[in-house]
């Protein structure tokens, strides 16, 4: 099967992503050498969509999902486009310093859980403690990491009743729409309440007040 990555940097022959090797494909994919080739589909899915002009950008990165904010944090300020990111993971070993992020960033708040770089605690944590008392008032959500984080900024968003776009990392099997294997649940106006969109396809990045969080 192939594996799911997220382009994190951009020119325009080439591009790149960053992984974490968590087992046998990734493992494998560290061992190649230049001139090594393999096949890749892409690009696949859909893209964030820009905030308007006066919103201020607020990009949080959790831990490997946090090289796919690059490029948007890029077109943020190409956008003219205040942006203050966060990156958070659990140690400072993990947490993965982009200078792309920093360029395009007017503000970047590290934070750990541990405490061992940074603002100690989650980034959630670190978006309503250090992020929300220096932004402006109009600002957007866009972020990338672990589950129970994306979760946790969704429900924080929900309560300052701000815009939240989240890119979801699901396994994909496919990856262009055919095996229903990356599906998650949209709220729908249906007897069950939900339906199915795929992240491969339809995502993935989604509203965070369209998800069906469990
Ligand atoms: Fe097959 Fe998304 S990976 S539908």
């Amino acid at each position: 099967l192939r594996r799911p990555f997220a382009v994190s940097e951009c020119e325009s022959k080439s591009f790149s992503f960053t992984y974490r090797i968590v087992g046998e494909g990734t493992k494998e994919l560290s061992l190649m050498k230049k001139g090594d080739t393999t096949s890749v589909l892409a690009p696949l899915g859909n893209t964030y969509k820009l905030p308007g002009k006066g919103t201020e950008a607020v990009i949080v990165g959790g831990g490997c999902g946090t090289p796919s904010l690059c490029l948007l944090a890029k077109t943020l300020k190409e956008k003219n486009i205040t942006v203050h990111t966060v990156v958070a993971a659990r140690e400072a070993c993990s947490l993965l310093e982009s200078a792309t992020l920093k360029k395009y960033s007017d503000t970047i708040t590290f934070s750990t859980d541990d405490g061992s770089k940074g603002y100690k605690g989650n980034a959630v944590d670190a978006v309503r403690d250090i992020v929300l008392p220096k932004a402006g008032d109009k600002i957007e959500f866009f972020a990338c990491g672990p589950y129970p984080m994306l979760k946790g900024l969704a429900a924080l968003a929900d309560d300052l009743e701000i815009k939240a776009q989240v890119s979801l990392e699901e396994k994909m099997a496919c990856g262009f729409g055919a095996c229903m294997g990356c599906a998650v649940k949209i709220k729908a106006d249906n007897d069950d309440g939900y339906v199915y969109k795929r992240v491969c396809h339809e995502g993935p990045v989604f509203s965070s007040d369209e998800l069906v969080w469990e």
